[in-house]
């Protein structure tokens, strides 16, 4: 009876313990249970997760649901912000991403986004408008796939130092 009273607190303990590991790997990730490594930096962060201090950033639009809430920029862009072809799950199509390093953006040549009415370049306040808004530098909306994202200015610079760095 004495035995099987220990067994089961031991059987207790062993839950509880494997309880708050789920726990600590879930609240240090981004939310999700699949472990993702530390960004190395705010801009970083925003850009492959879609998280600020592990939080997503809010964001509006079509496909910026699909994949929940955790899409960060990198899934469509591309980690080296290329940018190309991007297939979604389940057939439902494709889309072409734009490059949006820093330097493409702001390049004067004006070839930004493929099929598209060349536009000026980009700079601080006009990138910032494009993700909140959807809007390039002339005005033309950014099409749907583009989620508009409600970010901070101190998030807007550490992407902008990100990108400058693709
Ligand atoms: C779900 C896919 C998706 C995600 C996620 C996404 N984008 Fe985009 N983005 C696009 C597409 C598609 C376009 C092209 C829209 C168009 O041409 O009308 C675009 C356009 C842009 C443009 C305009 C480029 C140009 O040359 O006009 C910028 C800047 C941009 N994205 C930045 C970002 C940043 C920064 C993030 C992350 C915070 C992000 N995007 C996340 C799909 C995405």
């Amino acid at each position: 009876m004495k035995n099987s009273f220990y067994v089961g607190v031991v059987f207790i303990a062993a839950g509880l313990i494997g309880l708050a590991a789920v726990f600590v790997v879930y609240s240090a990730g981004t939310g999700s249970l699949v472990f993702r490594p530390a960004a190395e930096s705010l801009g970083a962060e925003i850009f492959l997760y879609g998280t600020a201090g592990g939080r997503a950033v809010p964001r509006r639009g079509s496909i910026g649901m699909m994949g929940g809430s955790r899409l960060g920029c990198a899934d469509c862009h591309g980690t080296d912000g290329r940018g190309g072809r991007v297939n979604m799950m389940m057939m439902m199509g494709s889309f072409e991403a734009p490059d949006i390093r820093w330097s493409t953006l702001t390049s004067t040549e004006m070839e930004h986004t493929e099929g598209e009415t060349p536009h000026p370049p980009f700079d601080r306040d006009s990138f910032a408008r494009a993700l909140r808004d959807g809007v390039d530098p002339d005005g033309g909306k950014l099409e749907s796939p583009m989620p508009r994202w409600g970010v901070n200015d101190a998030q807007v610079d550490a992407l902008i130092e990100y990108l400058q760095g693709l």
